[in-house]
């Protein structure tokens, strides 16, 4: 999609259609809205007093100006009411608009920007909310159809028009553009299929997105990762036939050695459980194990791009849990690199043990926080739905960071407990601790068997993004499939980053 930016006045812009924004109940249009019905014979207004539209959160009606105006369509969009207005409703509102507008076979449209006075956001935050949100409602992935491709609709141009001055506008747009490529990488990467986004081939683009924005860039190989000693990784590589690999992206702003803020991505390119093997219904889906690590190089490219302050390390093992002759099995004691003895209970536990070594790979940057996000649990999903991270960690005032990117971002997570009485039934009788326990609270027990592997002291934060990687019904900003979750949520946070006070824990 094409984005212009325009100074000009929506009356005498010709338009295929132009997107007009109506608060439930306002009684005054906003001003766009009251220009456009100015010169189209009052047609907004006939509307809504014919009580055909209301201006309710996600309604729309599509109006045909008869030729009475440069305007061919109106493309009216309810916002709900003003009260419980947030810049994620606007974002959904665009994507809907621009959505219903694509079905239509009308790839263009205009939209003017409401007055600052007027609206609850100021124009560059307006602008960026429209942008962002049509981006990701318009995502697709077609890249594998080969067939009837001429069937495929595509949204081609949307210009963004504003009487007052555009450079809000500019930087708004610019932001939204940045964020939206980084949540769509993260989908594509997700949605490609294992055969295709094997360890070797992430960890490629891994490295593209590096060598783009100047980041130093470096692999583990196994056989460094075996001189090393990270055992737990290598258990689980030792299955497959593709090579396990640890990319590590290193944004340096302004080339500083400062200490990191720290980010951890599961990259299991496809999980079916290993010798402990998943049943087949559904097993297609575990191509997406891996969007912990589409997320965190989705954010590293993002971060790099907005040129964020801070320097942010990114660690991703990549590899396939598999079974074969080679596989690490049920009952095997696994050294992991922290020194800790893993009695492997159950191999489908494959994602802590990869992230077990990378959060003590971690250690050598001595970070100021460690976030990791992993598609972990399936009891993540039994306990906080399809569309809810699950939230863990040792440091509150991490978590509360992330409970307000979240916020903002419109990327929800939630927090569960993680005492430490939780460790006593991840007690092993021939080892430090098992990968796994009973069926009870497994989100937790999956977290607090990673909190055995953090750095001492170091503020760390873990998020189980089972459910919300992969939405098996769309909506307005996510269509169905690959989410891209976690890449707002982690850029948000390291937008205002600042460091942590010493004293909370
Ligand atoms: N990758 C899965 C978790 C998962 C399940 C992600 C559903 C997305 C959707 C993970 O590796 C796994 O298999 N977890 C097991 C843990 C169990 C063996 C303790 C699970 O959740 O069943
Ligand atoms: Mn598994
Ligand atoms: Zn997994």
């Amino acid at each position: 999609m094409e984005i212009k930016i325009l100074k000009g006045d929506i009356t005498t812009t010709a338009a295929e259609a132009v997107v007009i924004f109506h608060f439930d109940q306002d009684d005054k249009l906003l001003q766009p809205a009251a220009a456009v019905n100015n010169v189209t014979g009052s047609i907004i207004n006939q509307v809504i007093e014919a009580g055909d539209f209301r201006g309710e959160h996600m309604e729309n009606v599509l109006l045909f100006t008869q030729g009475s105006a440069a305007i061919k369509r109106i493309l009216l969009m309810g916002l709900g009411k003003r009260e419980n207005f947030t810049a994620q409703t606007l974002r959904e509102a665009m994507a809907q608009a621009l959505k219903t507008l694509r079905d239509r076979r009308q790839p263009r449209a205009v939209l003017p920007i409401p007055l600052d006075d007027e609206f609850p956001l100021a124009m560059g935050e307006t602008a960026e909310a429209c942008v962002l949100g049509g981006m990701l409602g318009l995502y697709q992935f077609t890249e594998l159809l080969t067939k009837e491709r001429d069937k495929i609709k595509d949204f081609d141009s949307l210009t963004i028009i504003s009487k007052r001055k555009t450079k809000p506008l500019t930087s708004g747009v610019d932001r939204a553009k940045t964020m939206a490529a980084g949540i769509c990488l993260a989908r594509d990467l997700v949605t490609l299929p294992s055969n295709q986004a094997t360890p070797t081939f992430l960890a490629k683009r891994a490295k593209d997105v590096a060598a783009r924005a100047g980041m130093r860039f470096k692999l583990i190989r196994e056989s460094e990762a075996k001189k090393l000693g990270m055992g737990a990784f290598l258990a689980v590589a030792q299955g497959s036939e593709e090579p396990g690999l640890m990319a590590v992206m290193d944004y340096r702003p302004s080339g500083e050695e400062s200490p990191p803020v720290v980010l951890v991505g599961k990259g299991i390119t496809f999980d079916s459980g290993g010798i402990s093997i998943k049943p087949a219904k559904d097993m297609d889906k575990m191509k997406h194990d891996m969007a912990g690590s589409a997320a965190v190089i989705g954010a590293m490219q993002t971060i790099a791009a907005l040129k964020l302050p801070v320097r942010v390390v990114a660690l991703i093992p990549f590899t396939e849990n598999l079974p074969s002759g080679k596989a690490y099995k049920p009952g095997d004691v696994i050294r992991s690199l922290s020194g800790l003895n893993i009695e492997v209970i159950n191999t489908d536990a494959e994602g802590r043990m990869i992230l077990a070594d990378a959060l003590t790979y971690a250690d050598r940057y001595k970070p100021q926080a460690i976030i990791d996000l992993a598609t972990l649990t399936g009891a993540c999903i039994v306990a906080l739905g399809d569309n809810v991270a699950g939230l863990m960690g040792n440091n509150e005032e991490l978590q509360a960071r992330l409970q307000a990117a979240a916020e903002e971002s419109g990327e929800r997570v939630w927090p569960l407990p993680l005492w430490d009485s939780y460790f006593e039934s991840m007690k092993s009788e021939v080892a430090d601790l098992k990968n796994v326990d009973g069926r009870k609270a497994g989100a937790i027990t999956a977290a607090i068997f990673l909190k055995q592997f953090v750095p001492e002291g170091v503020p760390w934060a873990h998020l189980d993004i089972a459910g919300c990687a992969w939405a098996d019904k769309g909506s307005a900003l996510v269509p169905k499939g690959a989410t891209g979750m976690g890449v707002h949520l982690l850029t948000r946070l390291l937008q205002s980053w600042k460091p942590l006070s010493k004293d909370n824990k």
